[in-house]
């Protein structure tokens, strides 16, 4: 389903909204077109590695909030999209890469080069987590984007116990927690925001 926004008033009006409607529910294909417009992010070598970890039942949304050291958000708002980085995202180039070759897109000399460089690459943890961080951050942002062009608010969220959110929700070693966004209905806006100039943040060539 697509519709016509204004992707700059998308822009602006976006908001860490704190204060959500309770009472609005968020079905399982409305939450579904979000993440299909989110899927679309770009990522290293194509490898997509982030999961999405769909918290919308309320039982599960309460185990949340000590997790999240009380922030009601997670209880309010209609779901939690906890995006996970993938550490083991290189799993992903056979499936990506043999689709390709199979579209006749790549050949397979292209194909094997790029599956043993992503393999090389992942062979260092540090690359591995630096790439799950930084891949699954633009899902993030992008999922908070569609959800504002369809009309929902939402918040980021960095403050959470990972530890405890890997232990409570048994996720697999093989992913990591990066941030959660809340989704829902704002029931007062959020905050006013300032940011600073573009001579603040920017560097014209050399530092
Ligand atoms: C990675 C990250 C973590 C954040 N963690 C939280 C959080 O735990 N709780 C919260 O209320 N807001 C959180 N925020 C929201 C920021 O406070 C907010 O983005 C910032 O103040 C700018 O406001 P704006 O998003 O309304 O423009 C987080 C934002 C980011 C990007």
């Amino acid at each position: 389903m697509t519709s016509s926004v204004d992707f700059f008033q998308v822009i602006e009006e976006r908001r860490s909204v704190k204060a959500y409607d309770a009472s609005h529910k968020m079905n399982k294909e409305d939450i579904v077109d979000l993440l299909e417009v989110t899927q679309k992010a770009p990522s290293s070598w194509n490898l997509q590695q982030w999961k999405f970890f769909v918290i919308d039942e309320q039982d599960q949304k309460d185990k949340l909030l000590s997790i999240a050291y009380g922030q009601k958000q997670v209880v309010e708002s209609s779901v939690t999209i906890a995006i996970l980085g993938d550490l083991e995202a290189n799993k992903n180039a056979e499936i990506i890469y043999g689709e390709a070759l199979a579209q006749g897109r790549i050949s397979s000399e292209i194909k094997d080069r790029l599956v043993g460089q992503i393999n090389g690459a992942y062979s260092n943890a540090q690359v591995a987590r630096d790439e799950a961080f930084l891949n699954a951050s633009l899902a993030g942002m992008q999922l908070m984007l569609a959800a504002r062009a369809k009309g929902y608010d939402t918040c980021p969220m960095g403050g959470f116990n990972k530890q405890a959110f890997v232990e409570q929700f048994e996720i697999p070693s093989r992913y990591v927690p990066v941030m959660l966004v809340v989704v829902g209905k704002a029931a007062k806006p959020g905050y006013p925001s300032s940011r600073f100039s573009i001579d603040d943040v920017t560097v014209w060539n050399q530092f």
